[in-house]
């Protein structure tokens, strides 16, 4: 390579959540691929962090499988412990798991006066109490290192609103605001806090059931919406996230990031 790898991670520890899958697979393969020092492959489905660590050590980066869910408090500190002793101290953390959390489905069918409060956990526990977990199990690691990068995935929804998706998008707007009360407390030891909010990624469906998505009438209304016209891809968030983690982002903090091919656009 002529010059240097802009994205390079200087041989620091990251675990990634709800890594089995999705974004967060594809998260976790990008800071391999720049020089982590090791990545603790987290996701609820314990298969599926045992495949993607065994991509990871293919690259020849070592990797382990912290099969957790995010908002139980004692497995996350033990998967940090873990993580520590067998890769090395933590000092990168992707809040990445999300959606309606291990295993509920996301609705976008139901006006929040109509839904049952009962539904209210599944959006709040992954999407902000999981984000409140795996901090407050990173941070202390990190201030030892004095230095650390924490990011956050959270949704345009929360920035800018949806329909229908009320609690899930406040969840992810509390996630946002967390960050940034994170980021004031731990700046002073290096640490980074930052979050990335999506609009539509290519993650819920197989690929024959997105091209025969993209026939329909209901892709055409939803491409409007977008300036580029096209659903994100896990990449699209892997290249963000690895910048945000290097230390070309060394004075980036507190900050919302949209990617969302112009869903929303802010000053
Ligand atoms: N896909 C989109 O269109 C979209 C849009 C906006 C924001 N996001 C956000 O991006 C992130 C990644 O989304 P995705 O589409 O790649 O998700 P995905 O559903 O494809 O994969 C998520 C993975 O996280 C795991 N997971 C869920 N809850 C967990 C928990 N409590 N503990 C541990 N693991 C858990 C799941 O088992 C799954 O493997 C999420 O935070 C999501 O809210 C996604």
């Amino acid at each position: 390579m002529i010059g240097e790898d802009v994205l390079d991670l200087d041989g620091q520890v990251a675990l990634v959540t709800g890594a089995g899958k999705g974004a967060g697979r594809g998260i976790a393969l990008e800071l391999a691929k720049h020089n982590a020092g090791g990545i603790a492959v987290n996701d609820f489905v314990a298969e599926r962090a045992e495949e993607v660590v065994e991509e990871i050590r293919a690259l020849g980066v070592p990797a382990t499988a912290v099969p957790f869910d995010v908002c139980d408090l004692e497995q996350v500190g033990a998967a940090f412990a873990k993580a520590g002793s067998e890769i090395g101290a933590v000092t990168i953390l992707v809040n990445n798991a999300g959606m309606a959390g291990p295993t509920g489905q996301i609705s976008m069918n139901t006006n929040f006066w109509e839904e049952d409060p009962g539904e209210w956990g599944k959006y709040m526990n992954t999407n902000l109490y999981g984000v409140f977990n795996c901090t407050h199990a990173a941070i202390p690691a990190m201030v030892d290192a004095q230095r650390g990068r924490i990011v956050t995935i959270v949704s345009d929804s929360g920035r800018v609103g949806e329909p229908r998706q009320a609690v899930y998008s406040a969840a992810k707007a509390g996630a946002a605001g967390f960050m940034r009360s994170i980021a004031k407390e731990t700046g002073r030891f290096g640490i980074t806090a930052n979050s990335v909010a999506l609009a539509s990624i290519q993650t819920m469906m197989t690929d024959d059931q997105f091209a025969e998505f993209q026939k329909s009438d209901g892709y055409k209304a939803a491409m409007s919406r977008y300036t580029i016209r096209r659903w994100g891809q896990p990449d699209d968030v892997a290249a963000l996230v690895a910048f945000l983690c290097s230390n070309r982002a060394s004075w980036i903090t507190g900050q919302t990031y949209p990617l969302n091919g112009g869903y929303s656009m802010a000053q």
